[in-house]
Formats: structure tokens, C-alpha cells, sequence
């Protein structure tokens, strides 16, 4: 979510600590949320439009009696965010086909049963660029050693700075604008996840915790702007841009992701070991 807003917003610093009802509610979001992403996925294909996919993320959500979070949100207009290559986040669907080469971030939030799951991933259109596959390999593992840093006794600053060091090392860039955030009954709550900073900055990470974790790297640098529509956040030097996303709950040993797919598909088959 939007930085600015975000701690314009926070009142207090204090965060909800979340009981074993909301993990279980959670956990069903989380899954349905990852199994319209599986739906997605295949449909991924030159020609086919981001609207296409909305229309097939609203029918997945209403066989299911779910509701897409970001329909109407702030006065989102569409069900899920769809941002290609350059867009780094909250790109509207839209009636222009995708072409063969680009990169998309497919991002669904579903309530269910008043819980919020909240899950993005990376799919290329047909055949990606190396170094497009480069970034987005790059992104999903900063991702995951974000996860690996949220346990119990480590702060937000350490997810962050997991993230930051490893993609920086890898000569991308880390988007400052944009941050992860608390979830569960409310879509966008305490904490803030900055996917940069300093270990042991930030809050002390406690069992019960509820966030996402949502890095948007760029291969050119980390500055973005919003387009007109009020929505659609791009790279200010039209870098490309990528970004995956879990929603997890830190338990007494690490955390648990709500968000993984039944069916494995989580791990795009471009990461290299
Ligand atoms: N799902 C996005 C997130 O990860 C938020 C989308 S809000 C919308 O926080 F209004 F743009 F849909
Ligand atoms: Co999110
Ligand atoms: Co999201």
C-alpha cells in the first residue's frame, strides 16, 4: 500500500496480535486466494487481455462465495491489480491485449468468510527476456528470505533487510513507496513492512502477528510515479518492474504462510535453484 497514506493513517503503533480463529479463517482466504492464481495462471497466453483475467478472478471468486477486496476499494475499479513490465504495482485491467515477451503481476485479494488473503505473482506472456526472468527470479527469492526472517524475536527491519541486501546484490533496485501490511479483517492494517532498512529497526515481531510481505524490485531504479488514473504506479525511467506477494502469521517458531499454492504452484518454474 501507499507509504504515505499508510502512516498518515497509523493513530497508534499498536498491532493486533491475532488468535488461532483468525490463523484458520486466514488460512481458507489465503488458499482461495493462491487457487485463483493457479485459475489464472494458464490463461497467461499472448492475445489475452487483463480484462479477461479480472472477469475470470470475479467468476472464480463468486463460485466461491467470495468477494474481491479491491473492487471498489478507494474507488478501485476492477477485482484485481494486473501490472505489466513497467507498471509496479496496482495496474487497472484493461481491454489491450498482452503480447508475446511482456511480464505481468497478477494480485488477488479475497475476503472470505471477512478474512483477507492476499497473494501476487509473476507470470511472463509467452517468452520473457532472460533478463526479465532474471528480475522475476530475483524478486520471488528476496521474497522468500523476507519469510525467512519473520520469526518471533527478529523486527520488520530484518524482513527488510534480508530483502534489500540480496536484491541489491543482485543490481536491482528496491521501490520505497510501496510497502507490505497487517491483514486480516481489515485489508490494510498495522504493521507497515518496508521492504528495506536496517536489522533490529522497526517492531519486535510477536506469535500471532499477521502481514503480507510484497517486494517490488526494479532492474533500473527504485523511483516511481502514479499515472492519471490515480492507480497505476510505474518506474520513473520505465525499468521493468516485478513483484510477488505472501500474506503470513508469525507462530511461535517462524511464521506460516496462508498464501501457498495447493498445487506448488507458488515457485515459478524460472527460479533457478
Ligand atoms: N493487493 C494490493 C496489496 O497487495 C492492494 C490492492 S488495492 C487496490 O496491498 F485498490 F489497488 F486494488
Ligand atoms: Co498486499
Ligand atoms: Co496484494
Amino acid at each position: 500500500m501507499n507509504l504515505e497514506i499508510a502512516r498518515a493513517r497509523k493513530r497508534d503503533n499498536r498491532i493486533p496480535i491475532h488468535g488461532p480463529e483468525a490463523f484458520a479463517g486466514m488460512h481458507k482466504a489465503g488458499k482461495l486466494a493462491a487457487e485463483a492464481l493457479d485459475l489464472l495462471a494458464p490463461k497467461v497466453q499472448p492475445g489475452v487481455t487483463t480484462q479477461e483475467l479480472d472477469d475470470l478472478a470475479f467468476e472464480f471468486a463468486m463460485d466461491h462465495g467470495a468477494c474481491p477486496a479491491p473492487l471498489n476499494y478507494r474507488g478501485f475499479p476492477k477485482s484485481i491489480c494486473t501490472s505489466l513490465n513497467h507498471v509496479v504495482c496496482h495496474g487497472i485491467p484493461n481491454d489491450k491485449p498482452m503480447r508475446d515477451g511482456d511480464i505481468i503481476n497478477i494480485d488477488v485479494t479475497l475476503i472470505v468468510d471477512t478474512w483477507h488473503g492476499d497473494t501476487s505473482r509473476m507470470f511472463p506472456v509467452g517468452n520473457a527476456s532472460r533478463r526479465a526472468e532474471r528480475l522475476m527470479d530475483v524478486t520471488y527469492k528476496s521474497l522468500m528470505l523476507g519469510i525467512d526472517a519473520a520469526k518471533p524475536g527478529n523486527t520488520t527491519g530484518d524482513i527488510g533487510a534480508a530483502i534489500q541486501r540480496y536484491a541489491e546484490g543482485e543490481r536491482c533496485s528496491i521501490v520505497q513507496d510501496f510497502c507490505g501490511h497487517g491483514l486480516g479483517q481489515v485489508f490494510h492494517d498495522r504493521p507497515n513492512i518496508l521492504h528495506y532498512g536496517a536489522p533490529g529497526e522497526g517492531v519486535k515481531l510477536q506469535p500471532g502477528m499477521i502481514f503480507t510481505i510484497e517486494p517490488m524490485v526494479n532492474l533500473g531504479r527504485p523511483k516511481v510515479k502514479v499515472l492519471q488514473d490515480g492507480w497505476t504506479a510505474v518506474t520513473r525511467d520505465r525499468s521493468l518492474s516485478a513483484q510477488f506477494e505472501h500474506s503470513i502469521g508469525i507462530t511461535e517458531t517462524g511464521c506460516e504462510i496462508f498464501t501457498l499454492s495447493p498445487a506448488g504452484l507458488h515457485c515459478p518454474p524460472y527460479v533457478t535453484t
